[in-house]
């Protein structure tokens, strides 16, 4: 349904990344709060205005939503996206869509021919990365991409430790950074496949830090380096050319207070979720997963999964795979 007037719309899940939800519903006219829930009562209290629900499926059914946020933890995604799609509401959902391409099939089959599926890769919105794609397009011919999700994880948490927990976060930051680092290159290189990759594991099998190297068929090279154990913070995105100049943008530049960029990300997502809401829209979410499962697949087959104590995850630094760095 196109048109003017806010819109009603609920939020599942109020953990560190909720906030910038309900900023940005505050502050953009075409949404206002409907309702929120979470399995915790005393989840952002600063919420007081609006019902609140422990259990989603009676916000479903009684809070009348036009649309729904999902940010609870990656393996509540399917089973609370399903129930909403179900339900005949537009769901905007945190990556990852799911913990694996089969389930996130499940939810596409779910949102049908006509449910709104989103799925919130809120680098999109991020000014840098506009800049940066301008610019692409200006220049011409992009010849390599470059990546960079590195930072500690343990900062970035609300305080629970299902990111740690390779079953509910669904491996580590592979899983969790690894879809909006391949969303980055596909904005970038277009479609593209995993030709190699590495991963190093804590002792509880939590993946700390990744290497994954891609190919498109145009023939564009692409590094992505994750890390959850890097002493602060850099997301950066590099671009080389086929004349081989290069040019970057760090995605952190300016946004001085911690995670500060993510304000001005997040109104971008709810702008987005509207307009996907009102026409058209092609959903990342699997594709990003789809990539996801293959650098699993190929760290495994290259024999370069490696498990490591997490005090040396810390210090390992990324492993490269058989093949040369595209750097
Ligand atoms: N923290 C970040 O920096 C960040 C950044 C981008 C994306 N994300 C994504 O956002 C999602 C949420 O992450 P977070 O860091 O906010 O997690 P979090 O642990 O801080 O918050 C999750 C919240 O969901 C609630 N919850 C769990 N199961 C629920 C259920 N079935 N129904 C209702 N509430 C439920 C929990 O009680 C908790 O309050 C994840 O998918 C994550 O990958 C997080």
């Amino acid at each position: 349904m196109a048109g003017t007037g806010s819109r009603r719309i609920g939020v599942i899940g109020l953990g560190a990344i909720a906030r910038y939800y309900l900023a940005a519903i505050e502050e953009l006219p075409q949404w206002r709060l409907g309702a929120v829930c979470d399995l915790r009562d005393h989840a952002a209290p600063q919420v007081a205005d609006v019902p609140r629900y422990r259990d989603h499926r009676r916000m479903l059914r009684e809070a009348d939503l036009d649309a729904v946020v999902v940010t609870v933890p990656n393996d509540a995604h399917a089973p609370v996206c399903i129930d909403a799609l179900t339900a005949g509401i537009p769901v905007c959902v945190e990556k990852p869509l799911a913990l694996t391409p089969e389930q996130a099939r499940g939810v596409l089959a779910a949102a049908g021919g006509s449910g709104v599926l989103f799925t919130a890769f809120h680098r999109r919105s991020n000014d840098h990365v506009r800049a940066l794609l301008r610019e692409a397009s200006r220049r011409g011919e992009v010849h390599e991409v470059r990546v960079r999700y590195l930072e500690r994880i343990e900062e970035h948490t609300g305080g629970e430790d299902w990111y740690l927990d390779p079953a509910r976060c669904g491996g580590g930051c592979l899983a969790d950074n690894g879809p909006n680092a391949f969303d980055l290159v596909r904005m970038f290189a277009g479609e593209v496949q995993v030709r190699a990759a590495s991963v190093t594991r804590d002792e509880r099998g939590t993946d700390r830090q990744a290497v994954v190297y891609l190919d498109s068929a145009t023939g564009i090279s692409a590094e992505v380096q994750l890390d959850w154990s890097y002493p602060g913070e850099r997301k950066d995105v590099r671009l080389r050319f086929a004349d081989g100049t290069s040019t970057a943008a760090d995605l952190l530049a300016g946004f001085d207070g911690f995670k500060s960029s993510l304000w001005h990300e997040y109104r971008g997502i709810l702008q987005d979720f509207r307009d996907a809401i009102d026409g058209g829209h092609q959903d990342g979410g699997l594709a990003a997963l789809e990539l996801v499962a293959a650098a699993y697949a190929a760290a495994s087959q290259d024999g370069t999964s490696e498990d490591v104590a997490s005090e040396d995850a810390g210090r390992a630094g990324t492993r490269v795979p058989g093949k040369e760095r595209a750097s």
